[in-house]
């Protein structure tokens, strides 16, 4: 015990030596052998554009090769590669074993009790090839919609890359969402079928997946035809004739052979819900040519990928954009060979994640700084247990890292020579968009450095005058190939929330940026009333209206509180209609209604009972008021509050109740 506290404080004072160092070069070890290693890639770009994102789609596999690059003739529009006929499934598979690569390994799947497959890329092309022949037969065609609602299994990449291959546009949801997230998101895209799974594993333990799919009555929604059901777990799993088919089943009955379809490059890919300023989420949809340019060209360039040598694995889940992008096409676009790991990070034991490490030699780590403070946390004698000198390059991704973490996770876990990439990009982005490149860019623990080659990132004031040096509106000025098309069926709304406010030209990202005299970009956070948990975007609107669909509740307010954890965590203001009575039993009933009704990432971690809500006069809640109570300091100014005296009442019942109800 003795040395263990002494090694931990040994450590401590070492991490802030190292923070005392304000930069870090790349590590002349990497630099060395790494791909990209001089600044040609930013000239060809800054001189010609177009042109270079050209020839970045160049070094996809085409049906016929683009001539045009961007098309802005309708801003905010844009359309790239319009004249060229692409397929991504063909990229991610046939290109790979059509060149003698069939055997390499895509993924090294590891189940959460320790199973371990190898999926090669020949693999792949089979099931995939079988479940699109499945999907036709069943009706399935070009542009229509297909929900995905799967864990972490390899059958979760079949069925993506399955739509892609015959056209149709996958629309995956996390599988930590409730069913109900899972019914509007398919309701309001209009899908056709749902691929989903008996049951899932989470830390040993079971749960039901397709009979609470049943009991949402999924299948039975207005354009849903078909439910396909993977087998995982054996849970208990009712099947409706003619409209329920098992995954095994379906394959074992199709054709072998599935030519990948000839899409336009602006076909639609996939469609993914995110949250957004209101409770209805926003369905970001991504086109084929663009957005697998955009993601192959940054893997190769951020994670120095090198297919042959490298194993790479990126610890999000495929239900989120990084997954998407950074598990999927763009890996798989590249030929990488992956982890793909169904597990948690504490189980069986802390050490569960270097544990992968080792077993696979993982040279390039991509994960969130949620998941590194935790680490961080359990402390160092869980990494120390295993060899993780493999490690060559580690990034991260969600949220800013709080430069104690990145200190921590670039020695402890990288033994100081594999540099850190904090990559800064949205769900709307598709692609990362701001991140050093880690044999070019000295590093600032805290900050993503600066915008990739072809990317144009800027600072706005109010008024969309450019800030050199400081702190404002975080901006895209000029369109990009893998950047989101629209907010699906709603055209209108995709133009309000990113291109009304500085013009059509001028994208506005939602977070507010500081630019500091090197011209690096720090992010500082959002600046609509999306609330980020975890490296998890949650919508406060989204979680305001399940607290007030709960009974007794009248009002309610939710805001992102600092955490040490999370990042920031779920508080929620909440008025009781007259006659109700808060209790204990009430708060944890509110919790467990938003779980149900959105999933446990929005389930608020404190509940603060409030008598009234501090408004202005056109009754807008003033929310940075309510995060200035929440975390304990001084209300900023009160002047344009209807009711002033509500502050004085509020933070009264906060210290009466003294920590609120804080886990
Ligand atoms: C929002 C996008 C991109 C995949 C994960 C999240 C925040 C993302 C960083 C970073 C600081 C970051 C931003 C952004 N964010 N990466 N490296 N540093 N903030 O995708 O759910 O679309 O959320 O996450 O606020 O707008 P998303």
């Amino acid at each position: 015990m003795a040395t263990d506290e002494k090694s931990q404080s040994d450590l401590e004072a070492e991490l802030q030596s190292l923070l005392e160092q304000e930069r870090f070069d790349p590590p002349e070890e990497f630099v060395r052998q790494a791909l990209v290693s001089d600044d040609s890639l930013h000239r060809r770009a800054d001189e010609d554009p177009n042109g270079f994102w050209l020839e970045q789609a160049r070094e996809l596999d085409w049906f016929t090769e683009p001539s045009e690059s961007l098309d802005d003739s309708n801003p905010p529009f844009y359309r790239w590669f319009a004249d060229g006929k692409i397929n991504a499934s063909h990229n991610c598979l046939d290109r790979h074993v059509e060149a003698g690569n069939g055997d390499r390994v895509a993924f090294h799947w590891r189940g959460e009790q320790g199973e371990e497959e190898d999926w090669t890329y020949a693999d792949l092309l089979r099931d995939t090839q079988k479940l699109a022949n499945g999907l036709k037969e069943r009706g399935i065609g070009r542009e229509d919609v297909v929900g995905i609602f799967l864990p972490m299994i390899p059958e979760v990449v079949i069925a993506m890359l399955a739509c892609a291959r015959i056209g149709a546009v996958h629309n995956v949801v996390f599988g930590g969402f409730s069913p109900e997230s899972v019914s509007e998101r398919m309701k309001v895209s209009e899908a056709k079928a749902l691929v989903t799974v008996d049951g899932a594993r989470r830390k040993g333990k079971t749960a039901e997946v397709k009979s609470t799919v049943d009991e949402e009555r999924i299948g039975d929604l207005d354009h849903m035809e078909t439910l396909v059901v993977v087998k995982r777990t054996g849970a208990d799993c009712p099947m409706t004739e003619g409209r329920d088919v098992w995954y095994h089943e379906l394959l074992e009955a199709a054709d072998d052979e599935c030519p990948a379809e000839e899409l336009d490059a602006e076909h639609p890919l996939f469609i993914l819900y995110t949250s957004g300023s209101t409770a209805s989420p926003k369905g970001i949809l991504h086109t084929t040519g663009g957005y697998l340019t955009g993601v192959a060209h940054t893997t190769r360039l951020v994670f120095d990928l090198k297919p042959e040598e490298d194993v790479y694995w990126c610890s999000a889940d495929v239900g989120w954009v990084t997954g998407h992008s950074y598990i999927v096409y763009g890996p798989m676009a590249c030929g990488a060979t992956s982890v793909m790991w169904e597990g948690a990070p504490d189980y069986p034991d802390k050490d569960a994640w270097w544990a992968v490490c080792e077993r696979y030699g993982v040279t390039i780590l991509y994960t969130a700084p949620t998941a590194i403070r935790a680490a961080m946390k359990w402390g160092v004698e869980y990494p120390e247990r295993r060899d993780l000198s493999s490690l060559r390059l580690l990034g991260t991704v969600g949220e800013p890292i709080n430069p104690k973490a990145w200190a921590w996770y670039h020695t402890v876990i990288g033994g100081r020579r594999a540099p850190v990439v904090d990559t800064w990009w949205q769900t709307e982005t598709g692609a990362i968009m701001i991140s050093p490149l880690p044999a070019l860019t000295p590093t600032k623990p805290g900050s993503a450095t600066k915008p990739l080659p072809g990317i144009e990132a800027a600072v706005l004031d109010e008024d969309g005058s450019e800030i050199e040096e400081g702190q404002g509106y975080l901006v895209l000025k000029r369109p990009w190939p893998a950047m989101l098309r629209t907010l699906y069926g709603d055209d209108d709304r995709f133009v309000e929330t990113y291109f009304e406010k500085f013009g059509r030209e001028t994208y506005l990202v939602g977070d507010a940026a500081r630019k500091d005299e090197d011209g690096y970009f720090w992010i500082v956070g959002r600046i609509d009333d999306v609330i980020n948990v975890s490296g998890h975007r949650m919508s406060t609107a989204e979680i305001e209206s399940a607290i007030v669909s709960y009974e007794h509740v009248a009002e309610s307010a939710v805001i992102g509180q600092e955490d040490e954890d999370s990042g920031q965590a779920v508080t929620a203001f909440v008025t009781l209609e007259g006659g109700a009575e808060p209790d204990d039993e009430l708060e944890g009933s509110i919790r467990e209604h938003v779980a149900q009704r959105i999933g446990k990432l929005a389930r608020p971690k404190r509940i603060i009972w409030a008598d009234d809500l501090p408004k202005t006069r056109s009754g807008k809640i003033m929310r940075r008021l309510l995060r200035d109570i929440a975390e304990g300091r001084e209300a900023g100014d009160v002047s344009t509050l209807r009711e002033p005296g509500v502050m004085d009442d509020l933070a009264e019942q906060v210290r009466q109740r003294g920590d609120g109800g804080d886990e």
